[in-house]
């Protein structure tokens, strides 16, 4: 007997089958917006490359979290741009540093919006690296055993400003087992981490870097950063952030590592963000505005293409136009 020609294009042939089968939903409150505070402007101010994103001062930032929670987004990702920098980072633990300032006041403000912080020293170093530097043999490498105390010492004073979340994106080894015995030893047992576990070596980072004036001033990032060629290593490294008790996962960036994106997601079973970098933006924006593709359906199809890879979030520059496409299109 024949077998009929099987006809895929039957699920397709209109709006409500399509919906009907459709695998992967957006969702407004599982899109993550970062936001970079300062505490020397005074106005807002535009962050080349990166079309719409500012680096805030403090008043703003509050309104940019208040926009964001009536958007319904999951949740705001704090980077902090201190006045002073020096060798240690200091500034990062501060309780009045910048980063705390701005917790405190968004959870005064908006207490029901979730604040995730990024937990790293290089916005704070004077050398832009993320951890403190060894330089008792001839050229500085970064040292990782010295950098994980400041590291917890960050993370503790972020959950202490009111941060409902932490997120170490340093990549120094040990850091999350280090930070999680520091936050259960002060009080803190309840404050999840999120790792950013594989997070690359990237040329994407590039506009990151110019708003938060954070590029190396020597060197590079790849004696801590992984190696885009590495993906079984990327799972090594979600497994380990995964045993020293990271309660989210993260893979960063996000575009070029959707395989990442699925195997982490099968070894590890935890919660996974996949991070849509500030290159990655700022190609998007400058294809739109080139006249290259549409903005809204591209937008649409990477964040959908995130999830449908495995990421349960997205933390994307791109949250407050997609929450708003997504609630135009009820
Ligand atoms: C800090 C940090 C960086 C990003 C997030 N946290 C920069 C870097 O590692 O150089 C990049 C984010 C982006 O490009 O949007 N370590």
């Amino acid at each position: 007997m024949a077998f009929p020609v099987t006809r895929m294009r039957r699920l397709r042939a209109s709006p409500g089958l399509r919906g009907l089968v459709r695998e992967t939903e957006l969702r407004a409150d599982r899109l993550v917006l970062p936001l970079f505070v300062s505490e020397t402007a005074t106005t807002r101010e535009p962050v080349e490359g990166m079309p719409s994103i500012e680096r805030l001062p403090l008043a703003d930032l509050v309104e940019e979290a208040r926009e964001a929670a009536a958007l319904g987004l999951g949740a705001v990702l704090l980077f902090g741009l201190p006045a002073e920098k020096d060798a240690e980072g200091s500034g990062a633990w501060e309780q009045d540093g910048i980063v705390q300032q701005a917790v405190a006041a968004i959870k005064h403000a908006l207490p029901q919006l979730l604040v995730i912080t990024d937990v790293c020293l290089c916005e704070y170093t004077d050398h832009g690296h993320c951890g403190v530097l060894d330089s008792t043999s001839g050229s500085p490498r970064v040292d990782n055993d010295a950098t994980l105390e400041l590291l917890a010492r960050t993370a503790v004073s972020h959950a202490r400003a009111g941060a409902d979340i932490v997120a170490p994106s340093d990549m120094m080894d040990g850091r999350v087992g280090e930070i999680r015995a520091e936050l259960d030893g002060e009080g803190f047992s309840d404050t999840p981490i999120l790792a950013y576990s594989a997070k690359f070596a990237s040329a994407f980072y590039g506009p990151f870097r110019e708003a938060a004036g954070s590029a190396p001033a020597f060197g590079d990032r790849c004696g801590y950063q992984m190696d885009p060629a590495n993906g079984r290593e990327a799972v090594r490294e979600a497994l380990l952030d995964a045993s020293e008790g990271a309660d989210m996962l993260m893979v960063k960036p996000a575009l070029a590592y959707g395989d990442l994106i699925a195997a982490v997601k099968r070894a590890t079973r935890l919660p996974l963000a996949a991070y849509n970098v500030s290159g990655e933006y700022a190609m998007v924006k400058a294809a739109a505005a080139a006249g290259g593709l549409d903005e809204r359906a591209a937008v649409t199809e990477i964040i959908t293409s995130l999830h449908r890879a495995g990421a349960d979030i997205v933390i994307s520059y791109h949250s407050k136009d997609a929450a708003r496409w997504l609630s135009e299109a009820d």
